[in-house]
Protein backbone atom coordinates (compact mmCIF):
# COMPACT_ATOMS: atom_id res chain seq x y z
CA UNK A 1 0.00 0.00 0.00
CA UNK A 2 1.21 3.23 -0.55
CA UNK A 3 1.22 6.31 1.61
CA UNK A 4 -0.75 7.71 -0.62
CA UNK A 5 -3.40 5.20 -0.58
CA UNK A 6 -6.94 5.82 -0.22
CA UNK A 7 -7.41 3.38 1.80
CA UNK A 8 -4.72 5.47 4.75
CA UNK A 9 -7.67 7.78 5.13
CA UNK A 10 -10.43 5.42 6.27
CA UNK A 11 -8.93 5.41 9.99
CA UNK A 12 -8.91 9.48 9.72
CA UNK A 13 -12.39 9.19 8.42
CA UNK A 14 -13.96 6.27 10.30
CA UNK A 15 -11.95 6.26 13.85
CA UNK A 16 -14.14 8.71 15.41
CA UNK A 17 -17.30 9.05 13.60
CA UNK A 18 -19.15 5.63 14.24
CA UNK A 19 -21.75 7.25 17.08
CA UNK A 20 -23.10 10.08 14.91
CA UNK A 21 -22.86 8.33 10.93
CA UNK A 22 -26.34 7.56 10.44
CA UNK A 23 -27.39 10.75 11.13
CA UNK A 24 -24.31 12.43 9.10
CA UNK A 25 -25.11 9.97 6.08
CA UNK A 26 -28.59 10.84 6.02
CA UNK A 27 -28.55 14.73 6.31
CA UNK A 28 -25.59 15.10 3.57
CA UNK A 29 -26.78 12.92 1.74
CA UNK A 30 -30.35 14.74 1.86
CA UNK A 31 -32.13 11.05 2.31
CA UNK A 32 -31.04 10.04 -1.04
CA UNK A 33 -28.34 7.72 0.88
CA UNK A 34 -31.62 5.01 1.70
CA UNK A 35 -33.25 5.34 -2.41
CA UNK A 36 -29.54 3.89 -2.86
CA UNK A 37 -29.48 1.68 -0.67
CA UNK A 38 -33.18 0.11 -1.82
CA UNK A 39 -31.89 0.27 -5.34
CA UNK A 40 -29.17 -1.70 -4.10
CA UNK A 41 -31.72 -4.18 -2.45
CA UNK A 42 -34.00 -4.79 -5.72
CA UNK A 43 -30.57 -5.95 -6.96
CA UNK A 44 -30.00 -8.43 -4.51
CA UNK A 45 -30.68 -12.35 -4.95
CA UNK A 46 -30.26 -15.84 -3.13
CA UNK A 47 -29.98 -17.73 0.09
CA UNK A 48 -26.61 -15.88 1.04
CA UNK A 49 -25.72 -12.77 1.69
CA UNK A 50 -22.58 -10.56 2.33
CA UNK A 51 -22.43 -7.01 3.39
CA UNK A 52 -19.30 -5.66 2.68
CA UNK A 53 -17.93 -2.67 5.04
CA UNK A 54 -21.20 -2.91 6.79
CA UNK A 55 -20.09 0.23 9.09
CA UNK A 56 -23.39 0.45 11.07
CA UNK A 57 -25.13 -2.13 9.81
CA UNK A 58 -28.13 0.28 7.86
CA UNK A 59 -27.94 -1.91 4.94
CA UNK A 60 -27.17 -5.22 6.73
CA UNK A 61 -30.61 -4.52 8.86
CA UNK A 62 -32.46 -3.15 5.36
CA UNK A 63 -31.48 -7.06 3.84
CA UNK A 64 -32.07 -9.10 6.98
CA UNK A 65 -34.99 -7.51 6.97
CA UNK A 66 -36.00 -8.68 3.78
CA UNK A 67 -34.55 -11.48 3.64
CA UNK A 68 -35.66 -13.09 7.02
CA UNK A 69 -34.81 -17.19 6.64
CA UNK A 70 -31.87 -16.27 5.38
CA UNK A 71 -27.90 -15.25 7.31
CA UNK A 72 -26.52 -11.70 6.39
CA UNK A 73 -23.12 -11.67 7.13
CA UNK A 74 -21.71 -8.00 7.90
CA UNK A 75 -17.84 -7.52 7.32
CA UNK A 76 -16.23 -4.43 8.57
CA UNK A 77 -12.57 -2.86 9.18
CA UNK A 78 -13.39 -0.43 11.88
CA UNK A 79 -14.30 -1.89 15.14
CA UNK A 80 -16.48 1.00 16.70
CA UNK A 81 -18.63 0.75 13.39
CA UNK A 82 -18.88 -2.78 14.02
CA UNK A 83 -19.89 -2.42 17.85
CA UNK A 84 -22.14 0.30 16.79
CA UNK A 85 -23.66 -2.13 13.81
CA UNK A 86 -23.83 -4.95 16.72
CA UNK A 87 -25.82 -2.66 19.38
CA UNK A 88 -28.66 -1.17 16.66
CA UNK A 89 -29.26 -5.05 15.58
CA UNK A 90 -29.84 -6.74 18.41
CA UNK A 91 -33.40 -7.58 17.40
CA UNK A 92 -32.19 -9.49 14.29
CA UNK A 93 -31.01 -13.23 14.71
CA UNK A 94 -29.88 -13.24 11.27
CA UNK A 95 -27.05 -11.30 11.29
CA UNK A 96 -23.31 -12.40 12.01
CA UNK A 97 -21.01 -9.08 12.02
CA UNK A 98 -17.30 -9.86 11.38
CA UNK A 99 -14.10 -7.79 11.96
CA UNK A 100 -12.08 -8.07 8.71
CA UNK A 101 -10.51 -5.98 6.11
CA UNK A 102 -12.38 -7.14 2.44
CA UNK A 103 -9.13 -6.94 0.85
CA UNK A 104 -7.93 -9.67 3.20
CA UNK A 105 -11.16 -11.05 3.26
CA UNK A 106 -11.74 -14.77 4.22
CA UNK A 107 -14.91 -16.06 5.14
CA UNK A 108 -15.70 -19.80 5.29
CA UNK A 109 -18.29 -19.76 2.88
CA UNK A 110 -19.46 -18.40 -0.50
CA UNK A 111 -22.64 -15.91 -1.38
CA UNK A 112 -25.04 -15.32 -3.77
CA UNK A 113 -25.07 -11.70 -3.35
CA UNK A 114 -21.96 -9.54 -2.07
CA UNK A 115 -23.11 -5.86 -2.14
CA UNK A 116 -21.04 -3.28 -0.94
CA UNK A 117 -22.18 0.89 -0.23
CA UNK A 118 -19.08 3.28 -0.27
CA UNK A 119 -16.35 0.52 -0.28
CA UNK A 120 -14.77 1.20 -3.75
CA UNK A 121 -12.98 3.77 -3.69
CA UNK A 122 -11.09 3.02 -0.77
CA UNK A 123 -9.58 0.02 -1.83
CA UNK A 124 -8.11 -1.83 -4.74
CA UNK A 125 -10.36 -3.02 -7.30
CA UNK A 126 -8.06 -6.19 -8.19
CA UNK A 127 -7.57 -7.37 -5.21
CA UNK A 128 -11.10 -6.63 -4.20
CA UNK A 129 -12.70 -8.69 -6.84
CA UNK A 130 -10.09 -11.33 -6.74
CA UNK A 131 -11.54 -11.82 -2.93
CA UNK A 132 -14.43 -11.36 -3.87
CA UNK A 133 -14.74 -13.83 -6.53
CA UNK A 134 -13.56 -16.42 -4.53
CA UNK A 135 -16.95 -15.95 -2.08
CA UNK A 136 -19.03 -16.17 -4.64
CA UNK A 137 -21.80 -18.76 -6.07
CA UNK A 138 -22.12 -19.73 -9.37
CA UNK A 139 -24.43 -17.25 -10.77
CA UNK A 140 -23.74 -15.00 -7.56
CA UNK A 141 -23.48 -10.97 -8.39
CA UNK A 142 -21.37 -8.56 -6.53
CA UNK A 143 -22.99 -5.39 -6.60
CA UNK A 144 -20.74 -2.10 -5.75
CA UNK A 145 -22.30 1.13 -5.02
CA UNK A 146 -19.98 4.81 -4.46
CA UNK A 147 -19.83 8.64 -5.20
CA UNK A 148 -19.13 9.83 -8.22
CA UNK A 149 -17.85 12.84 -9.91
CA UNK A 150 -20.44 14.13 -12.16
CA UNK A 151 -19.43 15.22 -15.63
CA UNK A 152 -21.97 17.62 -16.62
CA UNK A 153 -20.13 21.59 -16.26
CA UNK A 154 -23.64 22.80 -14.14
CA UNK A 155 -23.95 19.57 -12.35
CA UNK A 156 -20.43 19.72 -11.21
CA UNK A 157 -20.33 23.60 -10.06
CA UNK A 158 -23.67 22.68 -7.69
CA UNK A 159 -21.68 19.84 -6.49
CA UNK A 160 -18.31 21.53 -5.45
CA UNK A 161 -20.64 24.30 -4.00
CA UNK A 162 -22.14 21.75 -1.89
CA UNK A 163 -19.11 20.20 -0.71
CA UNK A 164 -17.93 23.76 0.28
CA UNK A 165 -20.93 24.34 2.75
CA UNK A 166 -20.47 20.95 3.82
CA UNK A 167 -16.64 22.26 5.08
CA UNK A 168 -17.94 24.66 6.56
CA UNK A 169 -20.26 22.62 8.21
CA UNK A 170 -17.01 20.54 8.84
CA UNK A 171 -15.93 22.93 11.75
CA UNK A 172 -18.64 22.76 14.26
CA UNK A 173 -18.37 18.96 13.88
CA UNK A 174 -15.05 18.80 14.72
CA UNK A 175 -14.73 14.54 14.07
CA UNK A 176 -16.27 14.72 10.34
CA UNK A 177 -14.20 17.34 9.69
CA UNK A 178 -11.18 15.46 7.81
CA UNK A 179 -13.65 13.79 5.73
CA UNK A 180 -15.75 16.51 4.94
CA UNK A 181 -12.32 17.67 3.22
CA UNK A 182 -11.23 15.31 1.65
CA UNK A 183 -13.80 13.24 0.43
CA UNK A 184 -14.65 15.45 -2.35
CA UNK A 185 -10.75 14.82 -3.53
CA UNK A 186 -11.01 11.34 -3.25
CA UNK A 187 -14.28 11.63 -5.22
CA UNK A 188 -12.98 13.55 -8.26
CA UNK A 189 -9.48 12.15 -7.92
CA UNK A 190 -10.89 8.59 -7.82
CA UNK A 191 -11.38 6.32 -10.63
CA UNK A 192 -12.80 3.55 -8.91
CA UNK A 193 -15.75 2.71 -11.63
CA UNK A 194 -13.65 2.18 -14.75
CA UNK A 195 -11.22 0.14 -12.37
CA UNK A 196 -14.05 -2.19 -10.89
CA UNK A 197 -15.95 -2.96 -14.45
CA UNK A 198 -12.32 -3.44 -16.00
CA UNK A 199 -11.55 -6.12 -12.87
CA UNK A 200 -15.07 -8.19 -13.08
CA UNK A 201 -14.44 -8.27 -16.60
CA UNK A 202 -11.16 -9.58 -16.42
CA UNK A 203 -12.42 -12.36 -13.55
CA UNK A 204 -15.20 -13.29 -16.63
CA UNK A 205 -18.08 -11.12 -14.91
CA UNK A 206 -21.18 -10.03 -17.16
CA UNK A 207 -21.13 -6.07 -16.05
CA UNK A 208 -23.77 -3.12 -15.70
CA UNK A 209 -23.12 -0.20 -14.87
CA UNK A 210 -26.03 2.33 -13.92
CA UNK A 211 -25.34 6.21 -12.79
CA UNK A 212 -28.00 7.46 -9.87
CA UNK A 213 -28.97 11.28 -8.83
CA UNK A 214 -27.67 13.54 -11.35
CA UNK A 215 -24.65 11.06 -11.83
CA UNK A 216 -23.34 11.62 -7.97
CA UNK A 217 -23.05 7.84 -7.20
CA UNK A 218 -23.22 4.94 -9.54
CA UNK A 219 -23.77 1.20 -8.97
CA UNK A 220 -21.71 -1.59 -10.77
CA UNK A 221 -23.51 -5.12 -10.81
CA UNK A 222 -21.20 -7.91 -12.27
CA UNK A 223 -22.64 -11.44 -12.20
CA UNK A 224 -21.10 -14.60 -12.74
CA UNK A 225 -22.74 -16.42 -15.30
CA UNK A 226 -20.55 -20.25 -15.27
CA UNK A 227 -20.03 -22.64 -12.48
C1 LIG B 1 -19.00 5.38 4.53
S1 LIG B 1 -18.97 3.95 5.56
C2 LIG B 1 -20.24 3.00 4.79
C3 LIG B 1 -20.91 2.04 5.71
C4 LIG B 1 -22.07 1.28 5.10
N1 LIG B 1 -21.65 0.48 3.96
C5 LIG B 1 -23.17 2.20 4.69
O1 LIG B 1 -23.43 2.30 3.49
O2 LIG B 1 -23.77 2.83 5.55
C6 LIG B 1 -17.52 3.15 4.96
C7 LIG B 1 -17.16 1.92 5.76
O3 LIG B 1 -16.16 1.22 5.02
C8 LIG B 1 -15.35 0.56 5.96
N2 LIG B 1 -14.14 0.13 5.23
C9 LIG B 1 -13.30 0.89 4.52
N3 LIG B 1 -12.32 0.12 3.99
C10 LIG B 1 -12.57 -1.15 4.39
C11 LIG B 1 -11.92 -2.40 4.17
N4 LIG B 1 -10.79 -2.49 3.46
N5 LIG B 1 -12.47 -3.50 4.70
C12 LIG B 1 -13.60 -3.45 5.44
N6 LIG B 1 -14.25 -2.28 5.69
C13 LIG B 1 -13.75 -1.15 5.17
C14 LIG B 1 -15.12 1.63 7.02
O4 LIG B 1 -14.66 1.07 8.22
C15 LIG B 1 -16.54 2.21 7.13
O5 LIG B 1 -17.29 1.55 8.10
Amino acid sequence: MSIYSPKNLVPKFFANTSRSYDKIVRYATFGKDMLWKRHILDKIHGKSILDLACGTGILTRMIAQKFQDDTIVGVDITPSYLDVAKSNSKSFKNILFVHQDAEDLKIGQKFDSIVSSYIPKYCDAQTLIKKCILHLNPNGVIILHDFTYPNNIFIQNLWNFYFVLLRFIGYFIPTWNDAFVELPKLIRSSNWLENYVSAMKKYGLDVEVEYLTLNSCAVIVGQKLNS
